[in-house]
């Protein structure tokens, strides 16, 4: 078992040992996913903190966020992992991504938290990069629903209707989620400052699951809410497996059979067990995949065709992909 370990760590050379550091497979937990070590065939384009990651599962393409100076902020990649092409025009800090396909095209979402003239934005981009919608004051921070105003907003989530959930924000004035028709005006908000039901501390990630219900990563309330994506009531909340560190991540696996969850401060990926249709329940980490020391992962996105997950890592400079296993 050493011997074989020895010899793949040699195989693989230190280095990227450090940042692939995945499987445990000492501890007999069945394991749910593979690293894929050739993925992506170019990480020399890695040149700044890869904040977030979405796929584009119908078109087998991937999104890149990174900050840094003089670094292209979005990079896209192919899903064998190909360098493609990247932007840079009017990204300032990305956040959050996601690629809304819909019958007529795909287009890419970014929430960006900069200060200067572009950021307190969320932003439609075309998949080559060009802009084609703003929501926020770009440049100005706020919580003014018209015009709309963000405050450092940390994700985006959009329908096949073109229905947006937002949440505002990354450690600004706002702790809100925010449902906007596919014109850009709110249906509902929820949300303040606290720790109590329905409040959040940094609401930081949020997806939908196929019941109809909006998740949020609570952050620094160590824990996960869950709303109705029609009135946005509350239903409930998962407080008991995030006592280490909150939630930084929510993204469903493609049979919306678990939830995945970013640990950026443990370097881990906790597996939770979702709940079907009806009550919330309590939380249940089925597996978790323990990243190296210092990989920092902080936004994770599924590929909704082959399973696979993608997980930014602002420590690492990268991102990786797992392969799930059977
Ligand atoms: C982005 O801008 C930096 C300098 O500001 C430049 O080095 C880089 O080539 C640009 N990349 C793209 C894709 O425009
Ligand atoms: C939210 O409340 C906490 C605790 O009262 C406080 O420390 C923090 O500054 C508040 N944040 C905002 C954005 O008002």
């Amino acid at each position: 078992m050493a011997g074989t370990l020895l010899a793949l760590l040699a195989l693989l050379g230190a280095s990227q040992v450090l940042k692939a550091e995945c499987f445990s497979p000492w501890k007999g937990e069945q394991q749910m996913y593979k690293l894929d070590i050739g993925w992506p065939k170019t990480p020399e384009h890695f040149t700044g903190q890869t904040f977030c990651v979405a796929v584009d599962s119908l078109h087998g393409l991937v999104y890149v966020g990174q900050r840094g100076d003089n670094v292209p902020k979005v990079l896209v990649f192919s899903e064998e992992g190909y360098f493609l092409h990247s932007w840079n025009d009017t990204v300032e800090m990305p956040h959050g991504i996601f690629v809304w396909n819909t019958a007529i095209g795909s287009s890419v979402w970014i929430t960006d938290v900069g200060t200067g003239k572009y950021g307190h934005t969320v932003k439609q981009y075309s998949p080559l990069g060009k802009l084609m919608q703003v929501l926020g004051t770009p440049g100005n921070a706020g919580s003014s629903l018209i015009p709309l105003q963000f405050d450092q907003p940390a994700d985006i989530f959009v329908e096949e209707t073109g229905e947006i959930y937002v949440v505002d924000g990354d450690g600004g004035m706002n702790n809100r989620l925010l449902k906007l028709t596919n014109d850009y005006k709110e249906l509902w908000l929820t949300g303040t400052n606290g720790s109590g039901i329905g409040q959040f501390r940094i609401p930081h990630s949020v997806t939908l699951d196929a019941f109809g219900r909006v998740w949020v990563a609570d952050r620094d309330n160590k824990r996960i809410q869950v709303f109705d994506k029609v009135t946005g009531e509350w239903l409930g909340s998962w407080s008991g497996c995030f006592s280490e560190d909150g939630p930084y991540s929510v993204r469903f696996t493609a049979d919306y059979k678990y939830l995945i969850v970013a640990q950026l401060n443990i370097n881990r990926l906790a597996i939770l067990a979702a709940p079907p249709v009806g009550s919330i329940g309590d939380c249940a980490i089925v597996h978790s995949v323990q990243l190296a020391d210092e990989t920092k992962p902080h936004l994770v996105d599924v590929d909704m065709r082959s399973g696979a997950v993608y997980v930014a890592e602002i420590g690492a400079q990268q991102v990786q992909r797992y392969v799930p296993l059977s």
